[in-house]
């Protein structure tokens, strides 16, 4: 007989969720949300599901004495509320979530240096926003949550993230394990299963790296215009090339070896594409090129990085010709 899965600090932590979303914290979702959770986190067939439940149950007891959110590695807990024996074990732990792409982190002193320097990507967006003290956030596509702390410690009071990858909510639930309050919640949702919220939909809106792995790009901005309140913000950061109004690349095949982009338009573009679906005070507040400093392998993601997917003689292009990537942050509003 298969034991039974480990799966209480899940358990809590969606019960906490579910809570805010009674209570009129959060927008509120259709009844049937719970179950439908309930069948993607723990009933749909994934090799990997009992392995990482037992390692989330597994993490040391710690209680974090202190916490920072608000530059530019998410700390949790001080090294002196550990023994030496628990920030052993957690690192361990943590290394069952590898490869860890967003962050940095550093729980109780163990740090994890990830992929990108989220963080880098953060300093370019946050100057730019509305104050966040006090909305409701959603952050769409937001991987394993890097950003949803940046979010609350910048002010929000409530913060919720939809990623339809079960790994990176596990990743999300062993940095949530020492901050468990919080009201910062992840969902393994993709954004065509936001519901209309009709009511109360959120005040701000982000979609960071997700419009270019979209086939459609307006269906994901129209899934964005849906889920803010009348007058609420939406925060675009994608892929872009330089052009005029009707410049974009689609690849042939891959881009940067990633096998599902598929619109990469000129920021130009981008707002026409906002001003026809009804977006008013549309801005592009910056274009910046990624760096092989931003997005780089390290010991807790060991796989290639963006030097490898740049053309080895000119870093201007991409390992295929393409520009190499450079993003851009779009801001714009709901209609009041
Ligand atoms: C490049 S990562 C960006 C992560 C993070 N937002 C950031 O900017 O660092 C793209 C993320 O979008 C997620 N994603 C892809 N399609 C999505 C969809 N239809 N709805 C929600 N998330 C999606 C992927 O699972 C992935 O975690």
């Amino acid at each position: 007989m298969t034991a039974p899965l480990k799966r209480k600090l899940l358990d809590q932590q969606l019960e906490r969720l579910y809570t805010a979303m009674a209570t009129g914290e959060l927008p509120q979702w259709p009844a049937t949300l719970a179950a439908q959770i309930e069948e993607i986190v723990f009933t749909r067939p994934h090799g990997k599901r009992r392995e990482w439940l037992a390692a989330l149950d597994a993490l040391p007891a710690i209680q974090a004495s202190a916490y920072c959110l608000d530059s530019g590695r998410v700390q949790i807990g001080q090294q002196q509320d550990a023994t030496t024996a628990q920030r052993t074990q957690l690192y361990e732990l943590l290394q069952t979530f590898i490869p860890w792409r967003k962050g940095p982190f550093e729980l109780f002193g163990v740090p994890i240096d990830t992929e990108w320097r989220s963080d880098w990507k953060w300093a370019r967006v946050l100057p730019h926003l509305s104050d966040l003290s006090g909305r409701a956030v959603l952050d769409v596509g937001c991987g394993s949550g890097y950003h949803l702390w940046r979010m609350h410690g910048a002010g929000a009071r409530q913060v919720l993230g939809i990623d339809p990858s079960l790994f990176f909510l596990m990743q999300f639930h062993s940095i949530k394990r020492y901050l468990p309050v919080a009201p910062v919640h992840l969902l393994p949702l993709r954004s065509e299963d936001l519901p209309d919220f009709k009511a109360n939909g959120f005040d701000t809106v982000f979609s960071m790296g997700v419009l270019y792995h979209r086939r459609s790009p307006l269906q994901h901005l129209q899934e964005l215009k849906q889920a803010l309140r009348p007058g609420g913000e939406l925060v675009l950061e994608t892929l872009v090339v330089e052009g005029d109004v009707h410049t974009a690349l689609m690849p042939e095949q891959r881009y940067a070896k990633m096998r599902n982009v598929w619109f990469i338009p000129s920021p130009l573009m981008l707002e026409l594409w906002l001003r026809r679906l009804g977006f008013v005070y549309i801005r592009t507040v910056d274009v910046t090129q990624t760096t092989v400093e931003e997005q780089r392998s390290t010991d807790w993601m060991r796989f290639e990085s963006l030097r490898d997917f740049l053309d080895p003689v000119d870093q201007q292009l991409t390992i295929e010709g393409y520009p190499a990537p450079q993003r851009a942050v779009i801001i714009a509003e709901s209609p009041a």
